[in-house]
């Protein structure tokens, strides 16, 4: 009787080398286990895991499409008011200083050298590439049409006429090359917004720059009056004086029949092109540029309704 107890008793493995071991682990040639396990065991384990993870996706994808019929591609959910933009629109200016200098807004060069200079022309160029190729913008430019002050573009979108920038065309080198820099500006689109105009001469604000006063009593066409006017000033008096002479390309201001921005295919933003004609040379001109309507207020902290840049030739 003890003899046959004795034989159950558990017998301990032959004692196997580390190696012989790790062998027999990878593959047990007597219980066909490849890495502990059977053939059987894995093949659970793999439908398990195909099993859980196309359960994860197939509810990853499910909650994407629920997510996708709320939002609209086009239009966005939050406008105005209600979005983080809000809706008192940014002024922006090109060409920018490089990405490394993030907080920079200095536009210095030497204007009799190329090279030099050759940084800022290119980042218009960059810039500008769509306005040159409108059919580069989606819908292939099939959408956009030649607008004035009394023909809006209806469902489609206006043209920006390259030609109008004259002196302040790439083929002009932007006037860079003749110490008189052209900078661009744009206002920042905002979905819906519809500028209210200063269309009554009789109500121009106080603070408006008088010659942007005097510039809107010249406009006969009442039409024309729908404009989100420009100004640009030296900051200060030393500024004013070394800024010196500029002018505003095409026209002072953004035409209202631009307005507004709803994302149409092959929109592009109207520009301000504004051309130091002598600034002085050798000094920092500091420059502040607002955007003029009822609804844009003037916050340079929150950097909205007006930019500052600074410029230096030397
Ligand atoms: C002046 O602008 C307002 C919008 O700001 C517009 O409703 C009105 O028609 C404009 N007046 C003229 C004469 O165009």
């Amino acid at each position: 009787m003890a003899e046959k107890k004795a034989e159950q008793y558990y017998t301990p493995p032959p004692k196997l080398g580390k190696w012989e071991g790790f062998r027999i682990f990878i593959w047990n040639s007597e219980t066909h286990q490849f890495l502990g396990r059977t053939g059987a065991s894995w093949g659970k384990i793999l439908l398990f895991y195909i099993l859980f993870y196309s359960g994860l996706v197939g509810f990853f994808l499910a909650m994407i499409a629920v997510f996708y019929q709320t939002i609209d591609l086009k239009i966005p959910k939050w406008q105005q008011d209600r979005s983080v933009i809000g809706s008192n629109p940014g002024l922006g200016f090109r060409p920018m200083p490089p990405e490394s200098n993030v907080e920079s807004t200095l536009i210095w060069y030497r204007g009799n050298d190329e090279e030099n200079y050759k940084y800022w022309t290119e980042e218009l160029d960059k810039f500008l590439e769509v306005y040159k190729n409108p059919s580069s913008v989606p819908g292939d430019g099939k959408n956009i049409v030649h607008c004035d002050y009394e023909n809006s573009p209806g469902d489609k979108v206006c043209y920006v006429d390259p030609k109008e920038w004259r002196s302040c065309s790439p083929e002009n080198n932007y006037n860079y090359h003749r110490s008189a820099p052209c900078i661009f500006l744009k206002l920042n689109k905002i979905y819906n917004w519809i500028p209210e105009y200063y269309n009554e001469t009789t109500s121009l604000p106080e603070n408006m720059p008088k010659d942007l006063k005097e510039h809107i009593h010249t406009i006969k066409n009442h039409h024309e009056l729908n404009t989100v006017w420009v100004s640009c000033e030296g900051e200060n008096p030393a500024d004013v004086e070394n800024m010196g002479p500029i002018q505003y390309i095409p026209r002072r201001g953004f035409p209202g029949y631009f307005f507004p921005f709803a994302n149409k295919e092959g929109y592009l933003s109207p520009l301000v092109a504004v051309w130091f004609e002598r600034p002085t040379t050798g000094v920092l001109v500091n420059i502040e540029c607002k955007a003029w309507a009822h609804n844009i207020r003037h916050d340079r902290a929150e950097r909205r309704g007006s930019v500052h840049f600074e410029l230096m030739i030397d």
